[in-house]
């Protein structure tokens, strides 16, 4: 339908030269609008942002319904909601942007983030919890992607490698970043960061991703997978808090649904050395296991690659 702009004008009662400095605006933001002042215009596309008028409502119940933030360009969202974290914003607020111009990963990596073609979120959360258990939170963290992202399509190949990587067909789809804020025995807050690659069609040369359009040949909603996504969070999360035998269930959830924690040939690259050797399951904390020619080894980080 062409709406002319006088009519438009009538309607939210402002003159047509304000009505096509809007229609500016609206393109500026990625909303797709035919026409121009003589024509008319034409309304072809709205694109899939991740704004809080439309993320809330489909939260309702979850931790994460009331400090929805949104940003069309942001350094790093984990940055951004450690400094809020630190500053006392409450436990459940979430941080998402279109785009990073500084996306971080782990160790000095960087996180590729273009506008409007991944999801990039934080959370902060504030378990009564040690530091010891951060790592089977940050583990559920990536069962709650694989669930969200298989609730939208119970088709997908997803792989989970240990810590926080989701991959189809060995390349990653996501990655996770967790970070916190703690004294020696009580955690102050953690921000858990994803990032998932939904709608890129290419990545940069030396990348070894993939997005969820390129594994399925079909554009993503956004909006529906961070919902979905926000969703199994919440319940992961309270199960955390809520349930004492919950650490058990996440750590043999995760081993099977990836094929890198049991007798897998890896090598370890960990503090500028690396190691080789075959994975033998997860310790009671979630760190991997491997035996090495040295005996069983426990990896406490380090980037996991098969051998
Ligand atoms: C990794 O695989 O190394 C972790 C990548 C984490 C990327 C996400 S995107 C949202 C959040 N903000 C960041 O700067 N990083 C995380």
């Amino acid at each position: 339908m062409v709406v002319s702009g006088t009519k438009i004008a009538e309607e939210i009662s402002c003159s047509r030269s304000e009505v096509w400095r809007l229609i500016q605006q609206l393109r500026g933001l990625g909303v797709e609008v035919a026409g121009h002042p003589a024509t008319g215009y034409q309304l072809r596309s709205v694109p899939d942002l991740l704004l809080p008028e439309i993320v809330r409502p489909l939260l309702r119940g979850t931790i994460f319904e009331n400090e929805i933030h949104h940003f069309y360009k942001i350094g790093s969202t984990n940055t951004a909601t450690m400094a809020a974290a630190a500053a006392g914003a409450p436990e459940g607020s979430v941080f998402l942007a279109e785009q990073q111009t500084a996306g971080r990963g782990r160790g000095s990596n960087v996180w590729h983030s273009p506008r409007s073609s991944g999801i990039y979120c934080s959370v902060i959360l504030r378990p009564v919890l040690p530091p010891s258990d951060v790592l089977v939170l940050s583990l559920a963290a990536g069962l709650a992607v694989q669930d969200a992202i298989r609730q939208i399509d119970s088709e997908m190949n997803l792989d989970l490698k240990w810590p926080n990587d989701l991959l189809v067909d060995g390349k990653k789809v996501c990655g996770i970043l967790t970070e916190m804020n703690a004294e020696a025995t009580r955690v102050r807050f953690i921000v858990v960061g994803i990032g998932i690659n939904v709608n890129q069609v290419s990545f940069p040369d030396g990348l070894d991703a993939i997005s969820l359009r390129q594994a399925t040949g079909r554009e993503w909603s956004r909006v529906e997978l961070a919902a979905a996504l926000l969703k199994s969070l919440d319940r992961e999360y309270r199960e955390i808090v809520a349930t004492p035998g919950a650490r058990g269930s996440i750590l043999r959830r995760f081993a099977e649904n990836s094929s890198w924690v049991q007798g897998k040939s890896v090598s370890v690259a960990e503090n500028g050395g690396s190691m080789q050797g075959v994975t033998e399951g997860l310790d009671d904390r979630g760190f991997l296991r491997v035996r090495t020619a040295k005996g069983l080894q426990t990896m406490l980080s380090g980037t996991v690659r098969a051998k």
